[in-house]
């Protein structure tokens, strides 16, 4: 059964980006790759992606490995950007977000959605009632400004909670009006 989850990593004060759109007070944590609500067992199970046009600009110009995703992957933008790689199944699109999110659903074939980021992104499919689950490493440090997790008000349960290394990953499920 697909479910539409938001993965990322956070500062303590709710910032997943610089306003500069840097990384760096992640990128140099210690983490164990194998240890709790990992990135490679997520991914394994995650059959479409969607991101933002920031998101798509900072994986262009700064991820390590290039682009690295397999799968069918939907960037939000106005803008012209170049695809990242021959081959890459990237769909540039300002279509409205149940039509994206049903495309997706359709091309993950059983598997899950993964909205990628930014927070805004991740909050317009909150908006449509079609974010299920919200997977947050929180890395202990605070930015004071920058690119936020998720403004909106949305309530969350919390399914799972554990260390990895220096972070604090923690699993939430969305919780509906009436649950
Ligand atoms: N910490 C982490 O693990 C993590 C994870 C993901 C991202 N990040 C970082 O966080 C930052 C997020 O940046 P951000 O907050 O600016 O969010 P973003 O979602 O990456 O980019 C926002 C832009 O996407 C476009 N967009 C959003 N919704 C749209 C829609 N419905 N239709 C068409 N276009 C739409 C708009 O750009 P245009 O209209 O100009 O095209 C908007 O300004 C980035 O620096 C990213 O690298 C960090």
């Amino acid at each position: 059964m697909t479910r539409t989850v938001y993965y990322t990593a956070t500062t303590l004060d709710g910032f997943i980006a610089t306003p500069e759109h840097s990384l760096d007070w992640l990128l140099t944590r210690d983490i164990d790759n194998t240890g709790p609500m990992n990135y490679d067992e997520f991914i394994a199970k995650v059959g479409a992606i969607a991101m933002g046009a920031s998101t798509y600009a900072w994986i262009l110009e700064h991820a390590p490995g290039g682009w690295e995703y397999a799968m069918p992957a939907w960037v939000f933008t106005h803008r012209e950007f170049p695809p990242p790689a021959d081959g890459a199944d990237v769909r540039f699109t300002t279509d409205d977000i149940e039509s994206v999110h049903a495309a997706m659903v359709a091309a993950a074939a059983g598997k899950d959605v993964w909205i990628v980021g930014g927070g805004d992104l991740a909050g317009q499919f909150a908006d449509h009632g079609l974010l299920e689950e919200m997977i947050v490493s929180y890395a202990p440090v605070t930015i004071g400004a920058g690119a936020p997790l998720l403004p909106r008000h949305v309530e969350f349960r919390l399914e799972e909670l554990a260390q990895n290394r220096e972070f604090a990953c923690a699993r939430y499920v969305v919780v509906r009006d009436g649950e």
